[in-house]
Parts: structure tokens; C-alpha cells; sequence
């Protein structure tokens, strides 16, 4: 289920994320129609206001001014960076041209000049020389396709400095990885995926990961300096 609590931007929050947002998250008010744009078309898939509050803290931490975003719909988590991020510069990828259309849109009202979306499949243009022009970027973040996981961070990490931090939205799989019920089916393509996912950041010699609890999980990895070496 989704949790509804107060705000339109708290509309995926659960009632700790909606505190959370509520103290520390400020966003402004065209983000939330901007979202509510994005909930019109396809609901429940993009992120609250707490979770584009927490990545945007994160991508602060971490001093990240250039991100990959894999899967940016109608563009609310990518302004939610430019917003909160000083200085920071967003490349999307969108496959659906209605997300794409809307996305373009908000970028033009709302980007500052500092969002490029690239719209098509994300495996095919994350290996297009357009993006590789773009490249490199210090920050991944994933939240497209659950069961490309493993195949976008594959694709996406020769595109990566060393030392990227590495985001990926969803990765609970509504619970099914923590043996719950989902709120939603899920297929055993993705949890065998997300697994993979994971496997593939446990590997300590190539990344620090950990895996934040939120009421969508939200896998966080460094790509290790010595790794790419
Ligand atoms: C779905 C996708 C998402 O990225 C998300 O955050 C929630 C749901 C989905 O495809 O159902
Ligand atoms: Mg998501």
C-alpha cells in the first residue's frame, strides 16, 4: 500500500518519513507539481519527499556534482538533486515517451540548465559515445527496471570516477527481499535480480555498500578507489 500523510510530497512517505521530510526537507512548491505530474501518469513509482531528501543529503555528503540517473520519469528526482544539490549537474535516462515529454518540460521550467535527458532504453544508451561523451560522473542512481539492476550498474560503471557513490531506489523489492509480503506482485526475475544486485555490491575488494531500510529500501555503495586500478 501507499501511506498518505498530509503534504502532497509526503504521498508515498510512511508516517516516519513524512516526520523525517516534515523537519529537515525543504522543497519548493512547484516540486510538488511537478511529482503530482508524474503521480497523474503512472502512481506510486517515484520517489517522496524524505527519500529525494535523503539522496540529495547523501550526493551533498559525498561532494557530487556530476550524477547518472537511470530511469528519471517525469523528472522530479533529477530537479530534486539540482535543487538540493549545490552545483550539481544531472544526466537522465527515460524510456517512455510520455515521462520523457513531461520531463523535458519540467526541466525547461524548472532545471537551471543543469539536467540533460536522454530519452530510449537505458542499456542501449548507457553504451551510446553520446553519453560516453558526458562521462565521467560521481554519482549512479538507479530506479528504472527492477530487473536490469545488475546490467545497468554493469554498464554504468566504466562511466564512473573511482570513489562514485552508488544509489539504488526499490531494492527491498516492496519487502520480497526481506521475506514480507509485497504490497505489489513480484516477479521471481526480480528478486533474482536484486539479489544478484547485491551480490555484486557485497564485494568488499570493489565496494563499500550498505542497505537503508526505508519503506522502498534504498542501496548505498562507494565504487572503491583501488578498485578501478
Ligand atoms: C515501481 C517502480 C519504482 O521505481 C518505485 O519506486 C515503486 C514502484 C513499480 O514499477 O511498480
Ligand atoms: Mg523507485
Amino acid at each position: 500500500m501507499l501511506w498518505q500523510s498530509g503534504g502532497m510530497s509526503d504521498v508515498r512517505d510512511n508516517g516516519r518519513e513524512a516526520y523525517a521530510a516534515a523537519t529537515f526537507v525543504t522543497l519548493p512548491a512547484w516540486w510538488d507539481s511537478v511529482r503530482a505530474a508524474g503521480e497523474a501518469l503512472r502512481p506510486g513509482i517515484q520517489l517522496g519527499a524524505y527519500e529525494a531528501g535523503l539522496v540529495a543529503w547523501l550526493l551533498r555528503l559525498r561532494g557530487v556534482t556530476r550524477v547518472l540517473e537511470v530511469g528519471g520519469f517525469v523528472g522530479a528526482s533529477a530537479l530534486a538533486m539540482v535543487h538540493a544539490v549545490p552545483g550539481a549537474t544531472v544526466v537522465t535516462l527515460e524510456r517512455d515517451a510520455k515521462a520523457a515529454a513531461l520531463a523535458a518540460q519540467h526541466f525547461a521550467a524548472h532545471g537551471q540548465g543543469r539536467v540533460t535527458l536522454l530519452e530510449g532504453d537505458a542499456l542501449a544508451v548507457l553504451a551510446s559515445p553520446g553519453l560516453q561523451a558526458e562521462a565521467p560522473f560521481d554519482a549512479l542512481f538507479i530506479d528504472a527496471e527492477k530487473r536490469q539492476y545488475p546490467d545497468y550498474l554493469e554498464a554504468a560503471l566504466p562511466l564512473l570516477k573511482p570513489g562514485a557513490l552508488i544509489l539504488a531506489d526499490n531494492t527491498l523489492l516492496f519487502g520480497a527481499m526481506a521475506g514480507e509480503e509485497p504490497r505489489a506482485r513480484v516477479s521471481a526475475e526480480a528478486k533474482a535480480a536484486m539479489t544478484q544486485f547485491h551480490a555484486m555490491l557485497a564485494d568488499r575488494a570493489r565496494f563499500d555498500a550498505v542497505l537503508l531500510p526505508t519503506e522502498e529500501g534504498l542501496t548505498v555503495a562507494i565504487l572503491r578507489e583501488s578498485a578501478l586500478r
